[in-house]
């Protein structure tokens, strides 16, 4: 069931007309739903029904309080990449048990603040890493559980900006010095070697890759045991695409199907980092018509979102779906739909049939909920927007919309000034 529904000409987002948050809120504002949320969740929490699991949800893919604490609230635990990201799952009432901590760069502090708190275990990236968390974890008094990250070398046929399992991209250990590295790390001080990760690209719409993945890891499993090396975590990573325009991405339960078939005899624990296949069609983001021109055979629609608002169209070419919050336009033109940012980059909607908006009319932009408002930034001097969450027939405002103080917030001018 899709929560963002037209009743009549009027955009809903479960009970709730856009225009309403529009009138309250005022523009631009990310909207989710909470059914969505929910849904989606559940969704791919079921598809594991029946195996041992643990759904952490990928923090950087949209890390607002409330949206990580309506999946905390249905048993979820999260993937983070960075202290901050620990800080926030953390303040939204995370079991650290359930926390897994991807990324290349781990500084000092990060990982000593993941110790403390107890996480259950670092996705190592490189050999220099592993003997980091072995020296922290040791002046700590602490034991890490780790995981290596296994780059290994298959193609996830995305874009290459989010492909990140081939071999010449910075992520992860090869096969062969992995192999080695859970051999040294058996010996040193401080670390628990636990569990073997794989995160091969974002927005994958076939599940091949992820299996062929699979398959290369569970060889390596093998020779671990033989080794006397037991591994009790399978850490899938993330990655399930989700249907923005014409991609027919399969089903979590399909996904799911899959993997489990391809697990299912090493007895392991699963450990999933689904990010935006939860959140990307729980939310939208709605703007305001600011200004229209057309020049030659060109149409123009200028909004009061843009490219550091939403920043995938700019940054990947991306496609996301453009609604009007009320049908009155007299029919449709072909036009970019432009930002205010100094910058010929700053379009959420390029060459696109759209419907022919008129002055202060609201633009929906859909498939917004995932590396929207979480890859947002202030360019341009412009505050971060508001996000509200919607719950039936009701919403709540989730995070303020920045304001112009906010802007110079920690600044103060030189004394030599
Ligand atoms: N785990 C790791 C280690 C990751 O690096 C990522 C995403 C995920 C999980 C979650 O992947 P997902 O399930 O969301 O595909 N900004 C880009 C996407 C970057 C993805 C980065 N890593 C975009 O807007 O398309």
């Amino acid at each position: 069931m899709n929560h963002f529904q037209y009743k009549g000409a009027e955009l809903f987002a479960e009970e709730v007309p856009l225009k309403e948050i529009a009138a309250q809120v005022g523009t631009p504002f990310y909207a989710y739903s909470h059914a969505t949320l929910t849904r989606h969740f559940k969704a791919f929490d079921d598809s594991f029904a029946g195996v041992p699991h643990t759904i952490c949800y990928s923090v950087k893919a949209n890390s607002t309080q409330s949206v990580l604490k309506t999946f905390i609230n249905l048993g979820g635990g999260v993937d983070i990449v960075s202290g901050g990201e620990l800080y926030r799952a953390l303040k939204a009432g995370v079991d650290p048990k359930k926390v897994v901590y991807s990324g290349v760069g781990k500084k000092d502090d990060e990982i000593e603040f993941a110790l403390t708190t107890g996480i259950l275990m670092f996705n190592v990236e490189s050999e220099q890493e592993l003997t980091r968390i072995s020296e922290i974890a040791t002046r700590c008094g602490k034991n890490a559980g780790i995981a290596i990250r296994v780059n290994p070398d298959v193609d996830p046929g995305t874009h290459p900006y989010i492909t990140t399992g081939l071999k010449n991209a910075k992520f992860g250990i090869t096969i062969e010095r992995a192999l080695q590295e859970y051999t040294r790390a058996m010996t040193l001080p401080g670390i628990d070697v636990i569990g073997i990760d794989m995160h091969i690209g974002s927005q994958l719409t076939k599940v091949n890759p992820f299996v062929d993945s699979i398959e290369k890891l569970k060889i390596m499993i093998g020779t671990l045991r033989a080794q006397g090396i037991d591994l009790k975590y399978f850490d899938c990573g993330g990655g399930l695409g989700i249907q923005y325009n014409a991609e027919e991405p399969p089903l979590p339960l399909d996904y799911g199907k899959e993997i489990v078939a391809a697990t299912k005899d090493l007895g392991m624990h699963l450990v999933f980092e689904p990010g935006r296949n939860i959140v990307g069609n729980a939310g939208i983001l709605v703007a305001k018509t600011l200004f229209t021109k057309s020049r030659d055979d060109k149409n123009f629609i200028m909004i009061d979102a843009g490219m550091n608002d939403l920043a995938r169209p700019a940054l990947y070419d991306s496609y996301h779906g453009v609604q009007a919050v009320n049908k009155d336009q007299d029919g449709v033109i072909v036009a970019d739909i432009v930002g205010p940012i100094c910058e010929s980059g700053d379009f959420l909607a390029k060459g696109r049939e759209v419907p022919m908006f008129k002055q202060n009319d609201l633009v929906a932009f859909m498939s917004a909920g995932a590396y929207g408002f979480a890859m947002s930034s202030s360019y341009n001097s412009r505050p971060r927007v508001a996000e509200v969450m919607v719950k039936g027939d009701k919403f709540e405002v989730i995070r303020e919309r920045e304001t112009i103080e906010d802007l110079i917030k920690g600044e103060k001018i030189a004394s030599f000034l």
